[in-house]
């Protein structure tokens, strides 16, 4: 029996010595230290020896049950450290290193125009109202006294919608500017209206650097009791000191607008020369910015507005004119051809 245990023990301990992981680690306490393991059955045996012999193989035999199990523990533990050493490693990080960039994605030139302006209009009072961009001839001509064959249609490069009534009539149209929405504005509404309108306009054009078929203008409309052509330049004063620095200078001049009486186009001092004469405004001093006019009387009846009550003014401009003047971007055709290397500059 005490050679069995001898036998036992160093087979035993040289397996144990051999394991490599924690699984067959389990193994080995099953074969040994098991309910059915060898030591086990030995311990079992004890009872059919005899007295004299029983004694001392009992002793060896717990003996060698004690050091198993002390170093299987001190095993189990060498393995656990050496497994999490091992994860630990394959999952180090190098702190020195550089981080994965966070790319940042920025809001398009034309839309951080927009909100600029808007959010100079809506603090004196304004809201913003958006409107469709495929039109009737009512709305974008008609309405506006541009009627059928007047030659101020000319101002308007039209693109027509494929479309033909059963009159024979084509009436549809891409917007040619947001004028059409003064008049939707004051269907709906009486006054004191103040109101910007902003949004994508059509023109049938020969492309170029400053001619592009899709742009975005952006309207304004002030009608109530006793407006005059003093809040018209007073609000546009302060809108262009806004946004172009307080040292602004403006200038009015007398312009046609069929839907306008009187008409009236504006112009800022050349920030950039300060009106001395440069490149931004090929050396005239002044930039224009924005067609503008006090709301035509036959305008105001056309929506029901009494212009014996009533009087206002209304203005727009072309929005991508701004930035290209304020960066001295020369060629409109950047904005809209998806360019990172362009827009990633704003
Ligand atoms: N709709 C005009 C254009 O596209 C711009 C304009 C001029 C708008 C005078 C106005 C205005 O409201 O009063 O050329």
């Amino acid at each position: 029996m005490l050679e069995d245990l001898d036998k036992l023990k160093s087979e035993a301990l040289e397996k144990l010595e051999a394991l490599k992981d924690l699984k067959e680690l389990d193994t080995w306490r099953v074969n040994y230290l098991g309910r059915k393991g060898a030591l086990t059955q030995m311990l079992r045996g004890l009872s059919d020896l005899p007295a004299e012999e029983r004694k001392d193989a009992g002793t060896a035999a717990n003996k060698l049950k004690t050091l198993l199990e002390e170093t299987l523990a001190q095993k189990q533990d060498d393995l656990k450290k050496t497994e999490l050493k091992k994860r630990l490693e394959e999952s180090r990080i190098d702190v020195t290193l550089p981080g994965n960039p966070i790319r940042l994605g920025r809001l398009h030139p034309t839309t951080q125009i927009l909100r600029e302006t808007s959010s100079i209009f809506t603090a004196m009072g304004f809201e913003v109202v958006e409107g469709p961009e495929v039109e009737t001839d009512y709305y974008n001509f008609e309405a506006l006294n541009i009627p059928r064959g007047h030659p101020a249609r000319d101002m308007w490069d039209t693109l027509w919608v494929d479309y033909t009534n059963e009159k024979g009539e084509r009436p549809m149209l891409m917007r040619t500017h947001t004028s059409p929405m003064q008049i939707r504005f004051m269907e709906r509404r009486e006054p004191p209206i103040r109101v910007i309108m902003p949004g994508k306009v059509y023109r049938y054009e020969a492309i170029d650097a400053t001619h592009e078929s899709m742009f975005y203008q952006i309207e304004g409309l002030a009608v109530d009791k006793g407006i005059t052509m003093a809040d018209l330049k007073g609000t546009l004063y302060e809108f262009a000191r806004r946004l172009f620095g307080q040292d602004r200078r403006v200038r009015f001049r007398c312009d046609y607008f069929p839907f306008v009486e009187p008409g009236v186009e504006m112009a800022i001092d050349c920030f950039i020369c300060k009106g001395k004469g440069c490149r931004v405004c090929k050396d005239e001093g002044w930039i224009e910015i924005l067609g503008a006019g006090m709301v035509h009387p036959d305008v105001l009846r056309r929506v029901n507005c009494d212009p014996e009550i009533y009087t206002g003014f209304a203005f727009g401009m072309g929005l991508e004119r701004i930035p290209m003047l304020k960066y001295g971007i020369d060629d409109i055709r950047l904005f809209y051809s998806n360019d990172l290397r362009f827009l990633e500059q704003f």
